[in-house]
């Protein structure tokens, strides 16, 4: 495995690759990399000749009361574990390569962005939009895979590729949580013991919507009651949103007829973390 901190080497590995017509799979992340991040990698190393992954703490995607100076980093760990996953190439660049000084251009999104994250991070898909367009054209994969834990940024990037004819294809990889349902993330590292239980109450109030959904509720102020009721009871969880939205569009449903992506936001301390279920109707 090679690990490169340069756009010209990228391009140059890339290159050598398509002559030989190997096919190119991409992840890319912000690094502190799980197995959440290590499935993405694992599936793109068994549908894809070559893979590349990015690990790059995009500045433009944190708000300026965001946590982008503790956003936690450890690149030896992540080269360890894209190593052992199978990935073939490593794109870890300094912000001063991805934006030189006149940088002006951004790409943005109405519509999906609006709604959910974006209520409370009003610049950030401007900023993974446009980072992830760069990566794309420095990279230009043939797939590139994306967790469904963060489902709006999944439909943003669809719908992104879809609108601008990007030349790939979007791969959307499940969920993966630790032994007790919490959702893997970087960001959990900034948990206390005492908050890292807490936090349990965001997937435990998402298992219990989604058996009420099973059971047959289709008013979506039953299911986010359910969720809003449990959340309320942990004195450590402030809810950021609750919301039932159509699962393509992202736009809220009162009633569930298609299906519906139940997504949730809740601080725990100063932590935000986000979790998710699709419900799909039979
Ligand atoms: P990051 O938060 O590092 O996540 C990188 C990818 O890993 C995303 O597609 C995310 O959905 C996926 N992922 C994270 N936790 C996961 C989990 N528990 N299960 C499955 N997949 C998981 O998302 C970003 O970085 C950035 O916004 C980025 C797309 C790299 C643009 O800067």
């Amino acid at each position: 495995m090679k690990s490169v901190a340069t756009i010209q080497e990228v391009r140059e590995q890339v290159k050598a690759w398509k002559k030989e017509g190997l096919s190119v799979g991409f992840v890319p992340t912000m690094g502190y990399l799980h197995e959440g991040h290590q499935s993405l990698i694992a599936k793109a190393v068994s549908e894809n000749d070559r893979v590349v992954v990015s690990i790059f703490v995009n500045p433009m995607q944190f708000g300026p009361q965001e946590d982008l100076a503790t956003y936690p980093r450890d690149l030896a760990h992540d080269t360890e574990l894209c190593e052992k996953t199978g990935a073939a190439l490593i794109f870890h660049p300094t912000p001063e390569e991805m934006y030189l000084p006149d940088f002006c251009s951004f790409v943005d999104m109405n519509g999906l962005t609006k709604g959910l994250c974006g209520k409370t991070r009003p610049i950030h898909f401007r900023g993974v939009c446009t980072v992830v367009s760069k990566l794309f054209n420095i990279v230009t994969p043939d797939h590139a895979y994306f967790g469904e834990k963060d489902a709006q940024q999944l439909a943003v990037i669809k719908q992104m590729v879809s609108d601008l004819n990007m030349p790939l294809e979007i791969i959307g990889c499940p969920i993966i949580r630790e032994a007790d349902g919490l959702a893997k993330s970087s960001r959990n590292t900034y948990l206390s013991r005492e908050e890292r239980t807490a936090a349990l109450v965001l997937s435990r109030s998402l298992q219990a919507a989604k058996a009420r959904c099973e059971a047959g509720e289709r008013k979506v102020s039953e299911i986010k009651s359910v969720i809003e009721e449990i959340l309320t009871v942990e004195p450590l969880a402030k809810i950021d949103y609750v919301e039932v939205v159509d699962s393509k569009t992202l736009e809220a449903v009162t009633v569930i007829e298609k299906s519906v992506l139940v997504a949730i936001a809740v601080y725990i301390g100063k932590t935000r973390l986000i979790d998710n279920f699709t419900y799909h109707m039979k």
